[in-house]
């Protein structure tokens, strides 16, 4: 007799710090049952490979609009490479206009997903400083489900510290939890005004007009803004230790501060815009990529848990649109690629190099970033949890290419990078996205996730 809709027979299973040879069952989109000998109407061989949660990525920008420019991935094109690569629930943006309400922005991103999107999903609210007149809104933005609210201390539209603590106040007393992009804006404008003016321009100033220092120093008065309004607080994209070291010492204060650091700043470095040419722009993004030895600091913060979560900024924007802006490199529009490879390349060089015990692979990619972000019922194999859930094969060799990459842009910082493990089964709540590779999804399969802490 079959007691589920489906049963993951035989796989390694990851659950919290235990991992352990055993039957996963699904019943009505739900995790059901974990134990041996389970049995269901479809069951499926796992017999060595990984059984993970889906991955969890809360920093995506799809359908992004920079100015004139759109990233080239949609909710359907990029929920689908997401799925391919064992993600089954992303977090993007929302972005009102000056004098529109906070919810009308909220409802407009709403219809642009629901209709799209493969995979489920939710939205970081986003305050700029036309939206602190509107801070009495941010209730109702928690209550719709979204109790998570970006700022940016960098570009045309970052917020002074006044407003930060304003904002920082407001999502506070609503129950919500602030996030921030930690850069000086004031700092960097000089730089590039300095080195634009000496006739700098190519990319490789990018960096050089961003500082880890500066990153470090951003990220310090953020915390302390935080501690000041009485509220946890998440910092996006953490390039450099500078910035860990701030982290670690508030949370060793026991502040509530989390950070999340990406693939680009794991795997990458700055030796990437001294290439000539468009190769050297298409690495621009901010924080930018530093020099090779942040690597192992961040790894061993992800390994220590002063940072928390790896996501991706996915950001892709067309070799064009980089190439159009090369005779000035603060003008290159700025984000770089990795929905569909984020959990496969944190196994490989996390797990498979070393740096990261399975367990904590999968806390890094799926546990802590639902947790963080009110998914509750997502990142976990445990029963009453939504069957969203990755069987990875540690085994499968992959060579990272545009041609094999399912992104929709035409480039990817990781051409020829060799993996050794990606997903070879993708479900989410107990539906078929990903089976043996192969994306058997629908659009509008995806759900609005409503979050809540
Ligand atoms: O350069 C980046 N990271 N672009 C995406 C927007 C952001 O700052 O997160
Ligand atoms: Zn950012
Ligand atoms: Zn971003």
């Amino acid at each position: 007799m079959s007691d589920y809709d489906l049963v993951l027979k035989n796989g390694l299973v990851v659950m919290g710090e235990a991992v352990v040879a055993a039957d996963v069952g699904v019943m009505g989109g739900k995790i059901a049952g974990i134990a041996h000998h389970l049995h269901g109407t479809e069951e499926i061989d796992c017999q060595g490979h990984i059984v993970t949660p889906g991955a969890v990525d809360v920093h995506v920008h799809l359908q992004y609009p920079i100015g004139p420019l759109t990233t080239g991935d949609d909710f359907f094109t990029g929920t689908r490479a997401a799925a391919l690569g064992g993600t089954t629930t992303i977090i993007d943006f929302v972005e009102a206009r000056p004098q529109q309400p906070l919810l009308d922005a909220l409802h407009e991103r709403h219809m642009l997903a629901a209709e799209r999107a493969v995979i489920d999903y939710g939205f970081h609210m986003t305050i700029t400083p036309t939206d602190i007149p509107k801070l009495d809104q941010v209730p109702a933005i928690v209550a719709a489900g979204c109790p998570s609210f970006k700022h940016y201390m960098a570009y045309s539209f970052r917020l002074h510290d006044g407003e930060l603590l304003q904002s920082f106040q407001a999502i506070r007393r609503a129950g919500g939890l602030p996030i921030v992009h930690a850069e000086n804006w004031d700092v960097i404008q000089a730089l590039v005004r300095q080195n634009l003016a000496a006739g700098r321009t190519e990319p490789r100033w990018h960096p050089r007009s961003r500082p880890a220092l500066m990153e470090g120093e951003a990220a310090g008065r953020v915390i302390n803004l935080a501690a000041l309004a009485e509220t946890p607080v998440y910092i996006f994209h953490v390039s450099c230790q500078a910035v860990v070291e701030r982290i670690a010492a508030a949370r060793a204060q026991g502040q509530p501060v989390y950070g999340e650091t990406c693939p680009q700043y794991l795997l990458l470095d700055d030796s990437l815009f001294e290439q000539p040419g468009v190769a050297g722009a298409l690495p621009i993004c901010s924080p930018p990529l530093r020099p090779r030895s942040e690597q192992a600091h961040l790894w061993a913060a992800l390994a220590r848990g002063d940072l928390q979560v790896i996501s991706t900024d996915h950001c892709p924007f067309w070799l064009a649109d980089k190439a159009a802006a090369l005779e000035d490199f603060s003008r290159i529009p700025g984000g770089v690629p990795s929905i569909e490879s984020r959990f496969a390349l944190a196994y490989t060089f996390g797990v498979g190099a070393g740096r990261l015990s399975l367990s904590q692979w999968v806390a890094r990619c799926c546990t802590t970033p639902a947790q963080l972000m009110g998914l509750t019922h997502k990142g976990q194999i445990a029963v009453g949890y939504d069957a969203d859930l990755v069987v990875f094969d540690p085994q499968w060799p992959v060579t990272l290419s545009t041609e094999t990459l399912h992104e929709n842009v035409d480039w990817t910082l990781y051409a020829g990078r060799q993996l050794t493990g990606w997903p070879r089964h993708t479900l989410s709540r107990g539906r078929w996205l990903v089976r043996d590779g192969a994306f058997v999804g629908r659009p509008g399969q995806g759900q609005f996730v409503c979050r809540h802490f």
